[in-house]
C-alpha cells in the first residue's frame, strides 16, 4: 500500500474547490444512478470525502444503513454532521480501504471519485476482498474520470487528469500518478456492468455494476 494521502487540509474547501471547477457536474454524476438505488438495505461507502452523497442516500431510504469507510479524521466528521438526521443509521470507519471491514450483509458499494487515488494493485485487491465478503447481486456504485476515447479530447484530458494529480500531490501527499482501470479490477472480481452514463465528453462516468 503507497503512503496515505492526508486529505484532512482539503476536506472544508473541498466542495468549494469542486464548484468553483466543475460546477455542478460531479455532484450530478454521483446522484445520477440514486433514483435506482430504493432496494439496498446496508451501504458501504469508500472515501464519501464530505458526504454529500451519504446524505442523500440515506434521505432517500430510511430503511438503509451505511457505514462510511475514510482515512481522513476531518472528512468523516464533515460527514457525519451532514448525514446527522440519519446518524443512527450511520457508522464511520477511520481506516484505510483495504482494511475496512465488509459486513456480509452488505448489498451496495459506493465509490465516488475514489478509485482515482489507489493504485490498480490496490483497486484490485480492494474489489477481490469485497466480492469474497459480499453475495451475488451486490450493487457496486462506481463514478470517476477517465480518458475519453475521442481524439480531440484525449490530450486535453490527459493534461486535465495530470493536472488533478499534481495538485492532489502538493495539497494532500497523493501518490498515485495516473488513473487506474476499475473495470478490469471489477470483471475480474465478479461484478458485471448494468449500466453506465458519460458526460463531458467522456471525461467523467458513473456506473452500476452487480456481483453476479
Ligand atoms: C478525491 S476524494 C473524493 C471524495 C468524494 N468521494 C467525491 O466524490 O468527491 C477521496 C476521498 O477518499 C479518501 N481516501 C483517500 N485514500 C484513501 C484510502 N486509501 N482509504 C480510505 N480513504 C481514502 C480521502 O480522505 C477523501 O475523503
Amino acid at each position: 500500500m503507497n503512503a496515505h494521502p492526508n486529505f484532512n487540509r482539503v476536506a472544508h474547501m473541498y466542495r468549494w474547490a469542486e464548484y468553483l471547477t466543475l460546477g455542478p457536474i460531479l455532484q450530478r454524476t454521483r446522484t445520477h444512478f440514486l433514483p435506482q438505488l430504493t432496494r439496498c438495505r446496508e451501504a458501504l461507502l469508500f472515501g464519501d470525502g464530505d458526504g454529500r452523497f451519504t446524505a442523500r442516500l440515506l434521505r432517500q431510504n430510511p430503511e438503509l444503513s451505511a457505514r462510511a469507510i475514510d482515512i481522513s479524521a476531518t472528512m468523516l466528521h464533515l460527514l457525519r454532521e451532514r448525514c446527522i438526521d440519519a446518524r443512527s443509521r450511520l457508522q464511520t470507519i477511520q481506516t484505510s480501504a483495504l482494511e475496512a471491514p465488509i459486513s456480509p450483509n452488505t448489498d451496495l458499494i459506493v465509490t465516488h471519485f475514489f478509485l482515482d487515488c489507489l493504485m490498480q494493485t490496490e483497486v484490485d485487491a480492494l474489489a477481490a476482498n469485497i466480492a469474497q465478503n459480499t453475495g451475488p447481486g451486490t450493487l457496486w456504485l462506481v463514478s470517476d474520470f477517465q480518458i475519453p476515447q475521442h481524439a480531440f479530447i484525449r490530450p486535453v484530458a490527459r493534461l486535465y487528469i495530470q493536472m488533478l494529480y499534481v495538485a492532489f500531490r502538493i495539497l494532500t501527499g497523493l501518490r498515485v500518478q495516473s488513473l487506474p482501470n476499475p473495470q478490469a479490477a471489477l470483471e475480474r472480481s465478479g461484478f458485471a456492468r448494468i449500466t453506465h452514463h458519460a458526460t463531458l465528453f467522456g471525461l467523467i462516468y458513473t456506473e452500476i455494476w452487480q456481483r453476479q
